[in-house]
């Protein structure tokens, strides 16, 4: 595997793959890589002969009061880890090589609705920045295939429909979410949690089956399950943010005869927390 970091570097690599008729995948990250990442490589890797995975933490994507310079920026070791698994080429651009012109002078990709519900109200402009880069880096790489974790489910439908809604050909693939042995979620930013709040942080996925569980042996009473799980989350020491059983298309309220999945969003201590189970 190498490493390049220009976007014309990017696009003599990518010209050789495709004349040798090559498939080629994307795996869009942030770097600090853990095994949720790498589980993305590996199920890239059967899609496709050639796997290209970026590392480009996105200012575009941070709010102002966010961690955009505290985010743990690990290259070395994600390089590493990135051969272990079998990737072929890493692309890690500069911000100046993404946004020549600078971020406010940027082209957006705005997907209206899904972008502006859930983590949308708690990140304005969040869904914003990821539409825009992943637009670009589509742009840059032209994949055939793309590779999520179904751990950011709102991110995959908002790029989803981008997809659609821009004719852009390339197919999408999420991955079920990679969890530590107490169920919660790998994400970069459990780096911010002290040990204790490591423990609690597990409740976060417990509280979720709960109510998968009683979702499945008939309770309706949408609301009330998703205040119970408020509770249950408060208690274990998270602070609110939301907790909604949705439809797992459209993300809007869910009617029991749906298909269903339950996002939530938590913070505890200094990170802020997202999972969801499908049911
Ligand atoms: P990042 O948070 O680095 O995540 C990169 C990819 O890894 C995303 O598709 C995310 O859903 C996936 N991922 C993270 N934790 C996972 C886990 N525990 N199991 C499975 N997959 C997991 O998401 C972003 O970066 C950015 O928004 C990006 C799409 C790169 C645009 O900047």
């Amino acid at each position: 595997m190498y490493a390049i970091h220009t976007l014309a570097e990017l696009r003599a690599a990518v010209r050789e793959h495709r004349l040798a008729d090559k498939r080629i995948a994307l795996v869009p990250t942030m770097g600090n890589l853990h095994q949720g990442h790498l589980s993305l490589v590996q199920t890239a890797l059967q899609h496709a002969d050639i796997v290209i995975t970026s590392i480009f933490v996105n200012p575009l994507q941070f709010g102002p009061n966010e961690d955009l310079d505290s985010y743990p920026r690990t290259l070395t070791e994600d390089q590493q880890k990135l051969a272990s698994v079998g990737c072929h080429l890493l692309f890690a651009p500069t911000v100046s090589e993404v946004y020549p012109d600078g971020q406010a002078a940027q082209t957006l990709v705005e997907v209206p609705g899904l972008s502006d519900i859930h983590c949308g109200v708690s990140r304005p402009g969040h869904f914003r920045g990821v539409s825009t880069v992943v637009c670009k880096l589509f742009n840059m790489v032209q994949p055939d295939v793309a590779v999520f974790g179904l751990k950011d489910y709102q991110q995959v439908a908002v790029i989803r429909k981008m997809v659609r809604d821009l004719c852009i050909p390339v197919d999408i693939i999420g991955v079920p979410t990679v969890r530590a042995e107490s169920g919660l979620a790998l994400s970069s930013r459990n780096g911010y949690l002290t040990q204790d709040e490591l423990t609690a942080a597990a409740v976060l996925q417990q509280t979720l089956q709960l109510t998968a569980d009683a979702v499945r042996q008939g309770s309706t009473d949408f609301p009330l399950l998703e205040e119970q799980a408020q509770k249950t989350l408060e208690n274990a020491g998270f602070r609110r943010d939301f907790y909604r059983i949705l439809n797992r298309d459209t993300l809007l309220p869910a009617s029991p005869a749906d298909d269903k999945v339950v996002l939530a969003a938590a913070f505890l201590g200094r990170a802020r927390l997202i999972d969801n189970i499908e049911i």
